[in-house]
């Protein structure tokens, strides 16, 4: 035997390992050729005789020969389990696995709709921290110090002095502290409040706060700007309803109902046969909140409302319960 003995060999092997057909040929060719009563220990052994000149090149090629077959093989076992030879189990003509695309939270859906909405009327964006100032949250905005909102109960003090927002609208004074007159914000984040939570009330919610300073500024303008919203958020047929309330923070102060979407104003379940539904609470900055921040109330004239995110995105959804918003359950979440 000599070398080309052994690669015409090799030639032979990796053939009938390409033919075998399935696990059991394929094996029958690996003892054949790697068993122990196999062709290469026979070689093996044939290295003794082999002229001493031509034993070191033998004996490489003999090494060849087997990390070839079992290489051939191991190819071999994977098309038969249906892959190419590069790995077992892939199969190219079988359609590809799609992986799980994430979605945007419906929280944030309903925030960036909303924005976006304000933004085409020429509001800008404004941002605000979650902790705030006593001053900020409450004081400036016109609150008085017997208040219930400003209760232990109510709101989560830290050991500082500060406390943890409970509505965004301290982002008003923020703002016009740091701006002069005209100003026309729109305001989304974070609130926090000692609420217990049950299927409407959440320790931490989210709002969206706007804004509207300039000369000239009316009640007019506040129920236009309500009513374009509506009709963007609900749909051309939406009804809009002002109702008086009172904030410290506006005077004179409404809080603001739309037509049911489910019944239309008829009258149903969802919105105990009233026909309507709560959605956010506005009014006419109060002179005290421009006092406090620096602004002249004899020049300016100003419109803020402040709704609950929350509330609307299960509106719109049909949510039941605001657990479901902050569990994030995939199987919930995937259907926004
Ligand atoms: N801050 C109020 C709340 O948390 C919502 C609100 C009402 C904001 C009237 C306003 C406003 O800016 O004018 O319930």
């Amino acid at each position: 035997m000599n070398v080309q003995d052994l690669i015409d060999l090799r030639d032979n092997a990796l053939g009938e390992v390409r033919a075998a057909q399935d696990a059991a040929g394929l094996e029958a060719v690996r003892i054949a050729y790697l068993g122990r009563k196999g062709l290469l220990p026979k070689i093996m052994e044939e290295l003794r005789n082999v002229d001493p000149g031509e034993r070191p090149l033998f004996g490489k090629t003999a090494n060849e020969l087997k990390n070839a077959v079992a290489e051939g093989i191991k190819a071999r076992q994977g098309e038969l389990a249906g892959g190419t030879g590069d790995g077992p189990g892939f199969d190219p003509t079988q359609p590809g696995r799609w992986p799980g695309l994430g979605t945007r939270h419906p929280i944030t859906q309903i925030t960036d709709r909303i924005v976006q909405i304000f933004q085409t009327l020429g509001f800008t964006v404004a941002d605000g921290p979650d902790i705030e100032t006593v001053w900020n949250n409450f004081d400036a905005l016109n609150t008085p110090p017997d208040h219930p909102s400003r209760d232990e109960q109510d709101t989560f003090y830290l050991d500082n002095g500060d406390l943890m927002r409970c509505h965004t609208s301290p982002v008003q004074v923020r703002h016009m502290m740091a701006h002069p007159p005209p100003v026309r914000i729109i305001s989304p984040g974070r609130c926090y409040r000692r609420d217990t939570p049950d299927a409407t009330h959440s320790a931490n919610f989210h709002q969206v706060e706007g804004l509207y300073v300039d000369e000239n500024v009316s009640l007019a303008d506040l129920k236009g700007t309500l009513s374009y919203f509506a009709r963007e958020l609900m749909g051309p047929d939406v009804k809009v309803r002002f109702r008086p309330h009172f904030f410290p923070f506006t005077e004179p102060s409404v809080e603001v109902d739309f037509t049911c979407h489910v019944c239309h104003g008829k009258g149903c379940r969802v919105c105990k046969n009233s026909g309507w539904i709560e959605i956010l609470g506005a009014g006419m900055v109060d002179p005290n909140v421009f006092d406090a921040v620096g602004y002249d109330k004899a020049k300016v004239t100003g419109f803020a409302f402040g709704m609950g995110i929350e509330r609307i995105t299960m509106i719109l959804y049909g949510i039941h319960d605001i657990r479901n918003l902050y569990e994030n359950d995939v199987r919930f979440l995937n259907q926004f």
